[in-house]
């Protein structure tokens, strides 16, 4: 078999001196989608940022593409960890919870100004994200905070990463937006070129778009597994998640099935 896409083993992060993350593992492959779920201040954003290269890593090891991101401190961490910059120009998409964009560029000058050439053509972002196109001549500061998001969105697409992280792409978001974001998510995790980590309060409104779902409380992996059991049987994620995991009527996206 070959190697999966990312491999994180016994890993330890935090901030400062403080440790958010303990003993976590997990692998993806090519083209999974993973749902990153916990409660508020469980680690999920701090597991994101330590991908990117943002966080101080205590031990572990994650390997991305076939490189090491960050060794075992016994091996000089701090000398060979890499660059935030080089992780995405390795692969590695982040759209982080304060969507950043250029509110000074227009919506196609967000997008050219960061094209890699990969397999994101701005075609292929318009087909995807049509109201973008529409809004394609307005400035990046002129758009509503759904329209933001999208365009965060696209912008990490034409750095052509092979895994994005989402960071509550839908926090905050009038409902309208939340579906179709939706369904750019379930485009792009069905592409089956793209990976994704997707980082989402609401449990069951993730749990039909992803294959796995990993669980953190206080740091550590709880629940490690396949989405579709937790699908079938929400209350499962109560123990981790509380009310916030369990569907409410009329809460499901419209269209869910594979
Ligand atoms: N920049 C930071 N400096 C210090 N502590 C932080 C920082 N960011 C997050 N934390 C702490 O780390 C823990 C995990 O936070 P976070 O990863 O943001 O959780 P989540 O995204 O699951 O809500 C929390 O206790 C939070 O207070
Ligand atoms: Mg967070």
């Amino acid at each position: 078999m070959s190697e999966p896409l990312l491999e994180v083993v016994g890993l330890s992060a935090g901030h400062g001196d403080a440790v958010v993350l303990e003993d976590v593992s997990f692998t993806l492959e090519r083209g999974e989608a993973l749902a990153l779920l916990g409660r508020n201040g469980m680690g999920k954003t701090t597991l994101l940022t330590t991908l990117m290269g943002l966080t101080r890593v205590h031990g572990g090891t994650m390997r991305f593409a076939g490189r090491d991101l960050a060794a075992a401190p016994s091996h000089a961490r701090d000398l060979v960890a890499m660059p935030t910059h080089a992780r995405a120009r390795a692969g590695l998409g982040w759209v982080p919870q304060e969507r950043e964009i250029f509110p000074s560029l227009t919506v196609e000058e967000n997008l050219t100004a960061v094209d890699v050439g990969g397999r994101w053509s701005l075609e292929r972002i318009w087909s995807m994200f049509p109201r973008l196109k529409d809004r394609r001549a307005n400035m990046g500061g002129q758009l509503s905070g759904g329209e933001q998001q999208m365009l965060a969105i696209a912008r990490a697409l034409m750095l052509d990463p092979a895994l994005l992280l989402l960071d509550e792409p839908m926090e905050g978001l009038a409902p309208l937006i939340v579906q179709e974001l939706f369904r750019i998510i379930r485009e792009m995790t069905r592409s089956g070129d793209l990976a994704v980590i997707l980082v989402e309060q609401h449990a069951h409104q993730i749990l039909p778009l992803t294959d796995r779902a990993l669980v953190l409380e206080r740091g550590r992996v709880v629940h490690l597994g396949d989405s579709a059991p937790l699908v079938e049987d929400p209350h499962r994620l109560d123990r981790w998640l509380g009310v916030a995991g369990a569907p409410t009527l009329g809460d499901m996206p419209a269209e869910t099935t594979p």
